[in-house]
């Protein structure tokens, strides 16, 4: 893929950040410029999760580019079983000590080498699509689709085109900076996708009954996967 180097980079990036990662993404820290914390972006993130909590109980859910567990946490108030996927031991080891083993059962896999396995009743993933580049965004999706069970759900959250940036992010095309608290610095690609436009893909690809929240920094979308008979 024209970006292999890059989302190696973007990998490396994820798993020496992990460390910083919950203080860097939380409020009053990555968020928090020189400017006061805007409130609206704590409110768009309750309004996401109190969406997802809406969808539960669920049995068994898939979670793409886990992280730290800072969704997973969310996922376990729904879900009976997690399976947790990331491509950064260091993120499943942090998830790991936060969640605990019970629940969640993690899986270290790359995600544009990935391809699932089994199906699940939600497919959930925060904050990753954007890290998706637009060639490989297709494929995706696809693998989306077919995790998820017919009658299941995909749920997402990510920043939409036409936002407002959270500090520490420059628009610079498909790629960003970003900077460590050590100083160093990895490219990587951020795509701030159209909420409508992935809704639409969705259904093309035989989701029905899509719903989409647009924020001013956040959107989340969700939608059941029709029909009875897996692609
Ligand atoms: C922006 S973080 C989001 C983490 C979590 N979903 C959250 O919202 O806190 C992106 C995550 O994608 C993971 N990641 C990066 N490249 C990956 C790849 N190629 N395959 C699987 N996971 C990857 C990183 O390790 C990181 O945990």
């Amino acid at each position: 893929m024209e970006n292999d180097e890059i989302l190696k980079e973007q990998l490396a990036y994820y798993s020496a950040r992990a460390q910083e990662y919950d203080e860097s993404a939380g409020v009053g820290g990555r968020f928090a410029g020189p400017e006061e914390l805007d409130p609206l972006i704590a409110l768009e993130e309750e309004e996401a999760r109190r969406a997802l909590w809406a969808i539960g109980p669920v049995e068994h859910t898939l979670e793409l580019a886990c992280g730290t567990g800072i969704w997973t946490t969310e996922l376990a108030r729904i879900s009976r079983r997690i399976t947790a996927l990331d491509g950064s031991p260091e993120m499943l080891a942090l998830n790991r000590e936060k969640l605990g083993d019970a629940q969640v059962q993690y899986v270290q896999a790359d995600l544009f080498t990935w391809t699932p396995e089994a199906l699940y009743d939600l497919v959930f993933f925060a904050f990753w699509l954007s890290h998706v580049p637009p060639e490989a965004l297709e494929d995706f999706l696809l693998k989306v689709y077919r995790a998820v069970r017919p009658g299941g759900r995909v749920f997402l959250v990510d920043e939409p085109a036409g936002g407002r940036l959270l500090s520490g992010e420059v628009l610079d095309g498909q790629y960003q900076t970003r900077r460590l608290y050590d100083g160093r610095e990895f490219r990587i690609i951020k795509v701030y996708y159209r909420p409508e436009e992935i809704a639409s893909h969705l259904e093309r690809l035989g989701f029905e009954k899509l719903e989409v929240r647009r924020g001013e920094y956040f959107f989340h979308l969700t939608g059941r996967r029709a029909g009875v008979n897996p692609v």
